[in-house]
C-alpha cells in the first residue's frame, strides 16, 4: 500500500507508455504505476547504489522487472539517451528538482507531463515552471504528520499559464500557496493555510519582514473558508 504522499503524487499521473521516476530511492512509485496499468513500462533513477539495491529488490518481488529498468544517474541525465515522455520527481528539494531541470533545458519541454512534489520551496519551482513555459495542469496536497507536501502536474503549454487567471491573487501569491489548489478548494491547502497564518503572525513579534507573506496566507484562508 502506497503512503497518501506517494498516493497523491501517483493520482497526477496520466496514463503515458514511458515514465521516469527520478530520485526514485524505493521505486514505490514507477512500481505502483506500472502494477496499475498507469505507464506502460518506466525507468527508475537514482543518484546512489545503495537506493537502487532496494528498488530492484522491490521491482523483483513486484514481479516487474521486464518493465521497469533501473538506472544509476545524476537528475534527468539519463534521459539524455533514454527516451520518456512523462517524469516524476518527489521527495527531494525544490532547490535540486529545479537543478536537476535546469541541467536538461533541451528536454524539458518534450516531456508530455511532469509530477513534481518537492518538499520545500514549492513556490520557486512553481515560479520556475511558469517562467520555462509549464503549465500547470493540476495539484494534490496532503497533511501527513503535521506535515504539508504538494504535487503539481506540468505539462507544456502556450503562453500565460491559465491556472494564474485566478482572480483576486497575483502571480508571486498564487506560486506561494497553488492555484489549483485555491481554485478546487483543498482541504490540505485551508489547513495549511492556517498554520502558516499562526506561524508568522507569532514571527510578526520579533521578523515583521515576514508581513507579506502572511498577509498571502490570510488571504487564501479567507478564500479557502469562503470555498468549504
Ligand atoms: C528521500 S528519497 C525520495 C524517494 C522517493 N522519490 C519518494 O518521494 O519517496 C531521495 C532520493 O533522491 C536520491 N537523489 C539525491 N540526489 C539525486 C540526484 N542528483 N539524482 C538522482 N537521485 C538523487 C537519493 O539517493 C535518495 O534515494
Amino acid at each position: 500500500m502506497l503512503s497518501a504522499r506517494l498516493e497523491a503524487i501517483l493520482s497526477l499521473l496520466d496514463p503515458c507508455q514511458r515514465l521516469a521516476d527520478i530520485a526514485t530511492d524505493h521505486a514505490l512509485l514507477p512500481i505502483a504505476a506500472v502494477a496499475r496499468g498507469i505507464a506502460q513500462r518506466a525507468v527508475a533513477i537514482d543518484l546512489r547504489e545503495a537506493p537502487l539495491a532496494e528498488a530492484r529488490r522491490n521491482v523483483e518481488r513486484a514481479g516487474l522487472a521486464e518493465s521497469i529498468t533501473l538506472l544509476r544517474g545524476d537528475g534527468l541525465l539519463p534521459l539524455l539517451t533514454v527516451s520518456v515522455e512523462a517524469v516524476m520527481i518527489a521527495g527531494v528539494s525544490g532547490a535540486l528538482v529545479i537543478r536537476m531541470l535546469e541541467a536538461v533545458p533541451s528536454l524539458v519541454s518534450s516531456f508530455k507531463q511532469l509530477v513534481l512534489q518537492p518538499n520545500t520551496d514549492l513556490a520557486l519551482v512553481r515560479a520556475w515552471a511558469r517562467k520555462h513555459g509549464l503549465h500547470l495542469r493540476a495539484e494534490r496536497a496532503v497533511i501527513v504528520r503535521s506535515r504539508f507536501f504538494a504535487a503539481c502536474a506540468f505539462e507544456p503549454g502556450d503562453g500565460d499559464d491559465p491556472a494564474y487567471r485566478l482572480s483576486g491573487f497575483n502571480a508571486e501569491q498564487l506560486e506561494l500557496v497553488g492555484p489549483r489548489l485555491l481554485a478546487e478548494g483543498s482541504e490540505a491547502a485551508l489547513r495549511q493555510a492556517e498554520m502558516q497564518c499562526e506561524r508568522l503572525s507569532a514571527l510578526q513579534h520579533h521578523a515583521p519582514l515576514h508581513a507579506e507573506e502572511l498577509a498571502t496566507w490570510q488571504l487564501a484562508r479567507r478564500f479557502l473558508r469562503g470555498a468549504g
